[in-house]
């Protein structure tokens, strides 16, 4: 199903939910919504479910506005947030009641039942209670109850918040396959993880405060993130974020932090409008500083001084808290291998991957554009 999103706005009293959402699925795809707590997720799901009215803009499902069609035609189905299962009911009749609601026959009924708990993994639990079921397949059986309708829309509000780490992993896995499996159902997935947002959308809306900030694939908003706020959401560790002023060394125009210089000219189609002195805020992604000396001959950037402070390994990379130059504290990422042997208080110098650093103007946030960056986003 096609869905759009035209000016959407929703008030509660003093508070903005939603200030002008505008966005496009396509048949089939799978549209992760990704903002913090309070961004208006869930109120953007409701309206989009018709549970909910906007106060302004229109919700149009194929082409026709939904508040033109009525619920039991609507052929959308949500899963929410705090999914509730009835707790009287098998697993069977919490999957069946959708379809009982809807009168089916019961054949029909023990049929599609079947299907369903093949597909999610259930069929071994048809017979108990919810309070007897795992986190993860209560949680698959109120996804089971939503999709046996079938629907050509799909709604899921956080659906992983409640699993653990390990049944996340396996369940963000098993909504891939299911996505393949489903076709053309449109998948609206709203989580405030990034991992999970950018593991499993063909495209990320990113929202904040109310607003879509940036749509995009998710390698888009990794490497072109419109601004600082995308660019702290999107990636793990979050990018660092280091103060630099533009300045005239020689002729060539640089951007000065505190502990290294870098050449502004892959900017200077945008910075040109910029006098020296202006303040920007550089952001350095942990997995682009490397130890010079593994530089190699790959686009060598400027070296600076670095001292470890602080070590977190968690297996297969770890995390290198470093003090560059004098005072500035980063993180960076090296592969496992790389860092044994690296202790507190070791001392080398590293690089910055120039092609991976992002630049933003200080006062807004907003992203300066490379020269070669692509038109749109
Ligand atoms: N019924 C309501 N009455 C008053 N305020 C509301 C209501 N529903 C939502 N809000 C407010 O609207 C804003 C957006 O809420 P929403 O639930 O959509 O956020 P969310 O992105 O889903 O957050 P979370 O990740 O915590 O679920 C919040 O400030 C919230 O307090
Ligand atoms: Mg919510």
């Amino acid at each position: 199903m096609q869905l759009t999103i035209s000016d959407v706005f929703k008030r509660f009293g003093s508070i903005e939910a939603l200030r002008g959402v505008n966005f496009d699925a396509e048949p089939g795809e799978f549209f992760a919504l990704l903002g913090p707590s309070g961004a208006g997720k869930t109120t953007l799901l409701r309206i989009i479910a018709g549970i909910e009215q906007a106060d302004r803009g229109r919700v149009l499902l194929d082409g026709r506005d939904v508040a033109d069609i009525p619920v039991r035609a609507r052929d959308t189905a949500m899963v929410f947030q705090t999914f509730a299962l009835y707790p009287h009911l098998s697993t069977f009749e919490n999957l069946a009641y959708p379809l009982r609601e809807a009168r089916i026959g019961s054949n029909e009924v023990k049929k599609r039942v079947g299907e369903i708990a093949e597909m999610l993994r259930l069929s071994h639990a048809l017979s108990r209670k919810p309070g007897t079921l795992s986190g993860g397949e209560q949680q698959r059986c109120a996804i089971g109850r939503a999709l046996i309708r079938r629907p050509r829309l799909l709604l899921l509000d956080e659906p992983l918040t409640n699993l653990d780490a390990k049944l996340r992993h396996d369940t963000r896995a098993e909504f891939k396959r299911l996505h393949r499996e489903l076709r053309d159902t449109t998948i609206i997935y709203a989580t405030p993880d990034q991992l999970e947002a950018l593991s499993m959308g063909r495209r990320i809306g990113v929202l904040r405060e109310g607003r879509i900030v940036q749509i995009g694939a998710p390698q888009r908003l990794y490497t072109e993130p419109l601004d600082e706020f995308v660019a702290s959401l999107v990636g793990d560790p979050p990018i660092n974020l280091i103060a630099a002023t533009l300045a005239d060394v020689g002729g060539n125009r640089t951007l000065q932090l505190p502990f290294v210089d870098i050449d502004a000219a892959p900017w200077e189609a945008t910075l040109s409008q910029y006098p020296s002195g202006a303040r920007f805020m550089v952001g350095v992604r942990p997995q682009a500083i490397a130890p010079a000396a593994d530089a190699g001959e790959a686009a060598p950037g400027p070296e600076f001084p670095a001292r470890v402070f602080l070590t977190e390994p968690l297996g297969d990379v770890t995390i290198l808290n470093i003090v560059a130059g004098a005072d500035q504290r980063l993180k960076m990422v090296l592969p496992q291998e790389r860092a044994y042997g690296i202790a507190k208080d070791a001392s080398f110098d590293c690089t910055l991957r120039n092609d991976e650093i992002c630049l933003f103007a200080q006062e807004t946030g907003m992203a300066i554009r490379r020269n070669w960056a692509s038109p749109t986003t």
